[in-house]
């Protein structure tokens, strides 16, 4: 059976795909907000920016948005980012719940810090009357140039929904384009937007004269920035390894089809931002993408060096050569992503599988470090060998407990790491990560303080001993807050007092 699709947008990736769609054998119609374009294509059969495809008869062309939409298997949006928004409002009273949506655009758009996906989901389901549409992002190492004369590529198709992925997966696989599943919508549509801008830092080090050492630093350390951040925002670390983070990176870093690479080449030959867009003449996504980039890593805390260089540069009319002289001597770091701690566990666990060691977790905020504590951590350690403790992050108590805490995250992993009973402390960042942590870190037996009774019982059937261990009386951290708080008001309301029977206007 032929599939029927319609495009939105007849930029050279729309295009590209359109022609390849319809090689395929599917029924394809293409709209565009700009009339003139389609006026243009139907005469000439080219796309303006790809002058060596022709684009097959086959293909039709509309100016009207409702026709586009019209019992379509699926739509493809492909106009550029900051379009995404609007375009999806016009589109929606055309577009019936349930519908497919692939969408090629990359970007975060940067007030809602919203992925595209997520946009155009805003968007359609802004009447509630859209609470099934499907949403794929299809993403990869892509050039439409590329595609457009038939060479081998390959490209990712995400949605949460694995079987609609698949279905997008049958749809665009063919002897020259080869579709990987994922359902990591997120993290994949992350790495299209950071690429860019990675991409961008490695044209601008071309244009300073730089060479194939720096642009292979840049996209190794950018990459790693972007997993730090992925990592952080709860995305796969198979994402950031695959086609639409390390793939699409490579392709846009040391490409020549890339605008975000030509342009910054622009820049460190002493152009500003605006004479290299204008040079390029197209939308150059990387610009774009750096307000949304600064305010994620400045929100998850996540350093991001590169991309704040790169950000310096665009917006703040750094110096390009001095932004990479600063980069280069930043303080020295490692390369290793685990604390020391985490590799000493994995190379003990090596050591140790052998002989059976029982291992114990528990999981806890561990704020203000008192004596119920260590009586709780002293007891689980003789449960077993070797006692993981799952510490609370500050972000997670924050969102999900209420709690602040007095010391940080990382003021409280270093108390309970010199603890004698404490072998290893790992992050607790959601409710839902026990059940893979029992697995990850071959739990034998979980503990709880029995203030949490029954809760945690659903992980026996992970295969664990779930024990909750009576609680010391009357001291928790809550409790140390209050005290304290009250002693303080105390001694100021005695402060006060004090003055008053000093003070010579008394009555
Ligand atoms: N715990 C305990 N005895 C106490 C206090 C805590 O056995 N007097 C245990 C809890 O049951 C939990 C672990 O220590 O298993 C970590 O608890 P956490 O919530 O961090 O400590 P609290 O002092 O209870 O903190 P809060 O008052 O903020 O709830």
């Amino acid at each position: 059976m032929k599939t029927s699709i319609g495009i939105i947008g007849s930029g050279t990736w729309g295009m590209a795909l359109a022609r390849m769609l319809a090689n395929s054998g599917n029924d394809v119609e293409v709209w565009s907000a700009i009339s003139s374009e389609i006026d243009e294509m139907l005469l000439t059969h080219k796309q303006r920016n790809l002058p060596f495809m022709n684009i097959p008869n086959s293909i039709q062309f509309t100016k009207s948005i409702e026709k586009v939409c019209e019992e379509k298997d699926i739509i493809l949006f492909a106009v550029p980012s900051v379009f995404v928004r609007s375009t999806a409002r016009q589109a929606r009273s055309y577009i019936p719940n349930g519908q497919i949506i692939v969408d090629v655009a990359k970007g975060i758009e940067s007030d809602t810090l919203l992925t595209l996906t997520e946009v155009i989901r805003s968007e359609l389901n802004f009447d509630r009357n859209h609470n099934d549409i499907k949403l794929v992002a299809l993403s990869g190492p892509t050039h439409a140039e590329e595609v457009a004369k038939d060479i081998p590529t390959a490209i990712v198709s995400a949605c949460e929904d694995i079987e609609t992925a698949e279905i997008v997966q049958n749809i665009f696989m063919n002897t020259c384009m080869r579709v990987y599943t994922n359902t990591d919508v997120f993290g994949v549509e992350l790495c299209g937007a950071l690429k860019n801008i990675i991409a961008l830092a490695a044209g601008i080090c071309v244009g300073l004269g730089y060479g194939d050492n720096t642009k292979a630093a840049l996209i190794t350390r950018g990459l790693a920035e972007i997993k730090r951040l992925g990592a952080q925002m709860g995305c796969l670390e198979d994402t950031f390894d695959g086609l639409a983070g390390m793939g699409d990176l490579i392709v846009t870093a040391t490409s020549a089809h890339s605008r975000n690479n030509k342009a910054g080449f622009f820049i460190g030959q002493g152009k500003t931002a605006e004479e290299a867009v204008h040079e390029i003449g197209m939308v150059v996504e990387g610009i774009n993408a750096l307000p949304a980039a600064m305010h994620l890593s400045e929100k998850y805390r996540v350093e991001m060096p590169i991309i704040s260089a790169v950000n310096d540069v665009i917006n703040h009319g750094e110096n390009p050569r001095k932004a990479v002289n600063n980069l280069m001597q930043r303080e020295k770091k490692t390369e290793l992503s685990k604390s020391v701690s985490d590799i000493d566990f994995e190379s003990t666990f090596l050591t140790y599988r052998s002989k059976s060691m029982k291992r114990v977790i528990t999981y806890g905020t561990f704020d203000l470090l008192h004596y119920g504590h260590i009586n709780l951590l002293r007891r689980a350690k003789a449960l077993g060998d070797y006692l993981v403790v799952a510490l609370s992050t500050d972000e997670f108590n924050w969102n999900s407990k209420q709690k602040k805490t007095y010391f940080s995250y990382e003021q409280r992993k270093q108390l309970l790491e010199s603890i004698r009973y404490v072998d290893l402390v790992i992050p607790e960042d959601n409710w839902s990560q026990k059940r893979t942590d029992m697995k990850e870190y071959h739990i034998d037996t979980f503990v709880m303080g029995d203030d949490w009774r029954e809760k945690f019982d659903f992980l026996k059937e992970e295969g664990v001993d779930v024990v909750y261990l009576p609680r010391t009386p009357e001291i928790s951290s809550s409790k140390i807050k209050h005290d304290l708080y009250d002693a303080n008001s105390v001694a100021e309301s005695k402060l006060s007092h004090d003055d008053l029977d000093t003070d010579p206007n008394k009555i």
